[in-house]
């Protein structure tokens, strides 16, 4: 019997960009709440999305050449897909381009025109489009924007306007009723001193551009884009169409969300809920912000990290557990490819995967492979239910509140609590008398019960590996769906058979994950030594000329057409940092875009190869230069002189993107 509903949401993504750790961070700490309160018996609706709307996107297709919807299906397949990978559990995938979004947004300005609460007026002012913000002359910092520091655009529309100040004694006297509603207290208390410098009313239409919600009476006009991405958390929920899913979910439990957009979600998003006359959401929580070695990450720096990139080569799980152990929620974070490793390998191999693997050997040696009955107890086995359930409960408590590295810890207490019983207990001595050999049976099952309830515990982050320690632990089903109840002691039975398999977490080579990095990671190809990777290949294949007809050197015609050639046209360009030979392509291949790495850099600026159509190897095997994948490779001339003279390869005239070249 479901305890109640619980409603949780990300924010919905802006689809100018790809994907990244910042996103990923959002999702993945959602999904461990919502997993965790599905474990517990709520009926959870886990709700995530992309916003597509507004000006940065527009200007980003019409940049990539496509039309705006073909540019935001694209981006949100990608995020789509890296949900998938990730193995986030939403229940609900949102589009600010899926009709039925479109027309509650409608439906609500509508309602809040028909109420006097928005009304037409003319904004004047500054905007910045990256952020899709109106600033105040005064909130600029040295005539940029406050939040990105980006130039702003001076802004005369024609524009409707909703009535924000009128709701600014409610809002404050909502949030001093209900100190939980924006979390932590930091956010809370930047709102509260937001709110009562003066709330303006809110431009909340625009109309020098058209990717956007129509206003429904007014030709011309589109709905702001911040108002059309908060009203998701009512479309999907049901609001207008489907009272009855409403009526379980609304309101949110928890908006969550990054810290700079905590203001959108505690201060516009509930006056407009207050205007509708619906309940708010009983939370926000606002968590911190990730650098990469202490810089901003960003594209232009070239840092972007990517987790699938960590999730192939280290493992789910370890980029999941990494993100929510190492930085509290709340707080800001440095990701560094240093931290992870030794993250991973400290808590994941050397902790929980070497208790397991101690135990599982100590049992077929000890036992005959079978948990064994616990016999005599003394002090320090007594000590370990009590440990269990501390660090159950604690980690319980962490996890309502959002504090994921908190739960983790209490979580590792236990596991380091089962190391450390091993190291004073001895079951190796222990089994060298009749006397000691009753206290092992207690230890071995102690420690085979610890693991089994960490496992069930950890399943929320680490949502293959628990699973996968309960089967060497030898209990069939899914700790997951055991529940939390599951994590009461005494569920594995004595004579459950072990079964011992692969170490949980491959310890991680720290030298050679940590030289491969400062290396670019290029175990093919170093753009470095040899420059780019076409001149790479010359070096390594100098057989063209060497060949004679007839010479075996000759290739057939079967052999050329393994070589998918197709015809590319790049969308973006952007150079890598540190590394001068080699751009970053995103290249239009058809079916798919692709990220191609090419040394290049030399002889052609970003700006002048955005839109040119070039020739693709697109079967290539996939390679990794200065840390950053590329997926085919560009044919180019090139003479071996120096300076080297170098021309990519382009078709004649232009032809779709993805024709065959033979
Ligand atoms: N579209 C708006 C949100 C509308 S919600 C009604 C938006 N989109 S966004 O693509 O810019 O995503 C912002 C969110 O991504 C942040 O709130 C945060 O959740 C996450 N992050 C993006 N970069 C981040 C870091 N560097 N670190 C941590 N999270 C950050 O704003």
């Amino acid at each position: 019997m479901p305890k109640g509903s619980f409603f949780i949401t990300t924010p919905i993504y802006y689809v100018n960009d790809m994907p990244h750790l910042g996103h990923s961070y959002t999702t993945i700490g959602c999904d461990a709440l919502a997993r965790y309160k599905r474990m517990c018996g709520y009926d959870v609706f886990f709700l995530t999305g992309v916003d597509e709307h507004g000006q940065k996107i527009e200007r980003r297709a019409i940049a990539s050449g496509k039309s705006p919807q073909a540019y935001v299906d694209y981006v949100t397949g990608a995020f789509k897909k890296l949900w998938a990978e990730l193995d986030i559990s939403n229940d609900h995938f949102i589009r600010t381009t899926d009709p039925e979004h479109v027309r509650v947004v409608q439906h609500v300005f509508q309602k809040l025109y028909d109420s006097g609460d928005i009304y037409q007026g003319r904004y004047e002012g500054w905007y910045c489009t990256p952020c899709e913000t109106f600033f105040l002359e005064s909130q600029l910092v040295e005539g940029n924007c406050p939040d990105c520091g980006r130039r702003v655009e001076w802004l005369q529309e024609e524009s409707y306007f909703f009535r924000l100040s009128k709701y600014q004694d409610r809002l404050l006297a909502h949030i001093e009723a209900n100190p939980d509603f924006i979390q932590p207290a930091t956010r809370r208390h930047e709102m509260v001193n937001f709110i009562k410098n003066g709330l303006e009313d809110l431009c909340v239409s625009r109309t020098s551009f058209d990717w956007g919600v129509p206003v429904p009476f007014a030709p011309g006009h589109v709905v702001y884009v911040w108002l059309d991405a908060l009203i998701n958390y009512l479309t999907a929920s049901g609001y207008v169409d489907d009272p009855e899913k409403f009526d379980r979910y609304w309101p949110a439990d928890v908006h969550v969300v990054g810290k700079e957009i905590v203001r959108f979600h505690s201060v516009i998003w509930p006056a407009v809920l207050m205007s509708l006359e619906l309940p708010l959401p009983k939370k926000v929580f606002g968590h911190g912000w990730w650098t990469v070695e202490g810089e901003k990450m960003s594209k232009s720096v070239g840092n972007v990290v990517k987790p699938e990139d960590y999730a192939d080569e280290f493992g789910v799980d370890q980029v999941r557990y990494f993100v929510l152990r190492e930085v509290p929620f709340g707080q800001d974070g440095d990701f560094s490819r240093a931290s992870f490793v030794y993250r991973v390998n400290a808590d994941l191999a050397n902790d929980l995967g070497n208790l397991l693997s101690r135990t599982t050997a100590m049992i077929n040696k000890f036992a005959d492979g079978k948990v064994p009955e616990p016999g005599e107890w003394d002090e320090a086995d007594k000590r370990i239910p009590e440990i269990a359930r501390e660090a159950i409960d604690s980690a319980a408590g962490a996890f309502d509140n959002l504090a994921f590295s908190e739960a983790l810890e209490h979580i590792f207490r236990l596991v380091d609590a089962g190391n450390k019983y091993i190291d004073d207990a001895e079951p190796w001595n222990l089994a060298k008398s009749d006397a000691g050999r009753s206290r092992l049976g207690t230890v071995l099952y102690n420690l085979a019960e610890s693991l089994r309830i960490a496992a069930v515990a950890l399943s929320p982050v680490l949502t293959t590996k628990s699973a996968e320690l309960w089967h060497q632990l030898g209990i069939d089903g899914d700790p997951a769906a055991a529940g939390w109840d599951a994590t009461r002691w005494g569920g594995i039975a004595p004579g459950t058979r072990v079964r011992r398999g692969d170490p949980l977490f491959p310890r991680i080579d720290v030298e050679a994950a940590l030289q491969e990095d400062a290396q670019g990671r290029t175990p093919q190809h170093s753009p470095d030594e040899g420059g780019d990777r076409e001149q790479k290949r010359d070096q390594a294949e100098p057989a063209a000329e060497r060949s004679v007809p007839g010479d075996e050197n000759l290739i057939s015609i079967e052999d050329f057409a393994r070589i998918e050639l197709k015809v590319g046209t790049i969308i973006e360009a952007e150079r890598i940092e540190g590394a001068d030979k080699l751009l970053v392509l995103q290249v239009d291949i058809g079916a798919e875009t692709r990220q191609i790495v090419a040394g290049i850099a030399k002889h052609y600026s970003p700006e002048e190869l955005v839109g040119k159509q070039v020739v693709v190897v697109t079967n290539l095997k996939p390679a990794k230069l200065r840390g950053v994948m590329s997926n085919g490779m560009l044919l180019a001339a090139s003479t071996t002189g120096d300076p080297m003279e170098l021309g990519v390869v382009t078709p004649d005239r232009h032809v779709p993107a993805g024709s065959r070249v033979k």
